[in-house]
């Protein structure tokens, strides 16, 4: 059985624990909360029979195989560091980081101690996105020669998006799927062209609209997040000799192949009754970690690397 150690008991850590019931041979073995009630609680409603730790601290000395950090993204850095140093194994949610210092330094704590870290890009891992790759690494579009995204979402309302010290940010929540989009295509060679973000009181941006090039000028991207209102989430992937239509780059629903004709010749859609993107990650993670691998194949630590570099640069622009 693989062991699962969760820290911090909010939201995305209870669709993870829900996500892995549907894959055998994981499950989830500890949880921590700064606060033991509330570890009490979620082992209670999610899996009751999960140790419960009041600290974080205590859940890193635990019989576990993987940490998955799911607090705000101002604690990833210190909340993987303690993992790392305590010998853990990590799975770190997206962003990765607050920014690439601390993204390098978690990397270069992981190699000190020879274990894996991976950030849950979970896109990286669902069937479509392999598929789509497969159609472009077939040549059925040709030469990539744009690609073009959106995701909203009405959530304003969240603080954790709202309040820059916990790295609130219509990019940082949303934007790393559509740069993650158009880097697992076009390489990781892409660098912002331009930004264009409008920014609420607080001072963090309710939206971005940003353009994306790779080095040698072959291939770009275009861009547009928004934390206030609902977008039709899908993509386009234009090559010389077709394209390629995604629906859903945030959870990928469909993706249709059209030739150079505009006609569909092959589609893809999404088995709900497998399991999902969470739950593969985590699989990622445990294939890795028994082939002696600290980084995964899907989410490679350059990749992530590249993500917090354009973050950085972007928020720069901004
Ligand atoms: N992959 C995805 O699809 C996806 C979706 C949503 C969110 N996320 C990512 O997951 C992370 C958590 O998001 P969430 O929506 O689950 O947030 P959330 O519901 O607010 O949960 C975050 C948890 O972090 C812990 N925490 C530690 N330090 C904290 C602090 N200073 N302030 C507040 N909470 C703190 C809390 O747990 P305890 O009180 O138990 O310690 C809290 O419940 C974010 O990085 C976000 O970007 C990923």
């Amino acid at each position: 059985m693989f062991r699962i150690g969760i820290m911090g008991c909010g939201w995305i850590a209870s669709v993870m624990t829900e996500s892995l019931k549907k894959l055998p041979g994981y499950q989830v073995a500890a949880v921590a909360s700064r606060n033991k009630e509330k570890a009490d609680a979620f082992a209670n409603k999610h899996c009751k029979k999960a140790l419960r730790f009041g600290s974080y601290d205590e859940l890193v000395r635990a019989d576990i195989d993987l940490v998955y950090v799911a607090t705000p993204n101002n604690c990833h850095c210190e909340n993987a560091l303690t993992a790392i140093r305590a010998g853990k194994n990590v799975l770190v949610e997206k962003p990765f980081a607050m920014n690439l210092e601390e993204t390098e330094s978690i990397l270069r704590e992981a190699k000190n101690h020879d274990v894996l870290v991976c950030e849950a890009m979970w896109t990286a891992f669902m069937p479509i996105h392999k598929k789509i790759l497969s159609w472009i690494d077939s040549g059925a579009i040709g030469k990539v020669l744009y690609i073009s995204s959106n995701l909203g979402y009405e959530i304003s309302h969240n603080e954790r998006l709202t309040n820059p010290e916990m790295g609130g940010g219509s990019y940082p929540d949303l934007g790393v799927y559509t740069t993650h989009f158009a880097m697992s295509i076009l390489g990781e060679d892409l660098r912002p062209t331009s930004c264009y973000a409008r920014k609420i009181n607080t001072g963090v941006e309710k939206d971005v609209f940003y353009t994306l090039e790779n080095e040698d000028r072959s291939a770009a991207a275009a861009a547009y997040v928004t934390m206030c209102a609902k977008t039709d989430i899908g993509g386009d992937i234009i090559g010389t000799k077709g394209r390629i239509r995604v629906e859903n780059i945030n959870n990928y629903e469909k993706a249709f192949l059209f030739d150079g004709d505009r006609n569909v010749v092959e589609s893809v859609e999404r088995d709900d009754n497998a399991p999902n993107g969470y739950a593969l990650e985590v699989k990622a993670c445990a294939e890795a970690i028994s082939k002696g691998r600290i980084q995964t194949t899907e989410m490679p630590w350059s990749r992530t690397a590249a993500l917090m570099r354009i973050s950085d640069e972007l928020r720069r622009m901004m």
